[in-house]
């Protein structure tokens, strides 16, 4: 496994790939690596010929400069697993080699309604940044697959408008893949290592949640099973922030089930100072 620092190293090494054919695929994360990146490799690994993972916290999306400051770093675990995992090269740029001065005019990208809900509204500015370092880690690698993970559902939804907004970008082939959850239903997370023991234990109610209003799909109202979810949260220790419904094709806020659609519930709550987010899509066998 090659590890590299430069842009320009890396794009340089890339381009005798591509030259001997080899297709490229590219995992971007910020490290502390779990099972849930490495499900995201393997995807990689298995469909194409070289797979590079970047790892780079960036500090343009986090709107919280606590979070930014806590965010786990185990660079050293990481690289480890990585190379066990069987990943080609790995690049693990400093912040002036993602922003250097000549690009600080580098295009904002505009996500229009996707920036007034859920993660966009509770937090303002964060899909600018995830647009600002994709467009950047995209353009540096120019892989023929990107890989992402459905847990950031709405991320997912960002950056594939944003390959539709760059005329760069418009090529490469977006797969989505599953959540990867720890054996209680977590959905794995770098976050989960802020856990306190407690909070750890507490922390599957978001899943649970998001089971039973799969379950009560046709059975009673949303707002109900809704205002379970967020009393139970509330009880356990949680600060809401939303549980949703949503048509999963756009987004679009849901005050009811709805069978003409393909449905998706989201949830976002805070337990102390970690915040956790996660979603289900609904089965459209559900007799609703
Ligand atoms: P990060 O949170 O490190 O996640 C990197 C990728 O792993 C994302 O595509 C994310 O959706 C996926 N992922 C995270 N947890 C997962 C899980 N439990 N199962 C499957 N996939 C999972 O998301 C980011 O970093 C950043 O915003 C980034 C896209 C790298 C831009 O900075």
């Amino acid at each position: 496994m090659v590890i590299f620092k430069k842009a320009s190293d890396i794009k340089a090494y890339l381009l005798t790939i591509k030259a001997k054919g080899q297709s490229v695929g590219f995992v971007p994360t910020m490290g502390a690596l779990h099972e849930g990146h490495v499900s995201l490799l393997e995807e990689s690994l298995k469909k194409g010929d070289f797979t590079v993972v970047s790892i780079f916290v960036n500090p343009t999306q986090f709107n919280d400069k606590n979070d930014f400051d806590t965010y786990p770093s185990s660079i050293g675990d990481d690289t480890l697993m990585l190379e066990k995992a069987g990943c080609d090269a790995v690049f693990i740029p400093s912040v002036e080699e993602i922003y250097p001065e000549t690009s600080q005019n580098s295009p904002v990208y505009d996500f229009g309604y996707m920036d007034t809900i859920l993660e966009g509204s509770h937090r303002p500015g964060h899909f600018k940044g995830v647009g600002q370092v994709v467009a950047r880690l995209l353009e540096i690698i120019s892989p023929d697959k990107l890989y992402i993970g459905q847990k950031d559902y709405q991320q997912c939804m960002v950056i594939k408008n944003l390959a539709k907004q760059v005329p760069g970008l418009r090529d490469i082939d977006i797969i989505i893949c599953p959540t990867v959850r720890e054996p209680d239903g977590l959905a794995m997370s770098s976050r989960n290592r802020k856990l306190t023991i407690a909070q750890r234990a507490a922390a599957p109610l978001l899943y649970q949640c998001l089971v039973s209003i799969t379950a009560k799909a046709g059975l009673q109202d949303f707002s109900i099973v809704q205002k379970e979810c967020l009393d139970i949260l509330k009880d356990k220790g949680f600060v809401p922030e939303y549980v949703t419904l949503a048509d999963a094709d756009n987004l679009t806020l849901l005050d009811n089930y709805d069978i003409n659609r393909p449905m998706i519930a989201l949830i976002a709550a805070k337990i102390g100072n970690v915040r956790l987010i996660d979603n289900m899509l609904l089965d459209s066998s559900i007799p609703v």
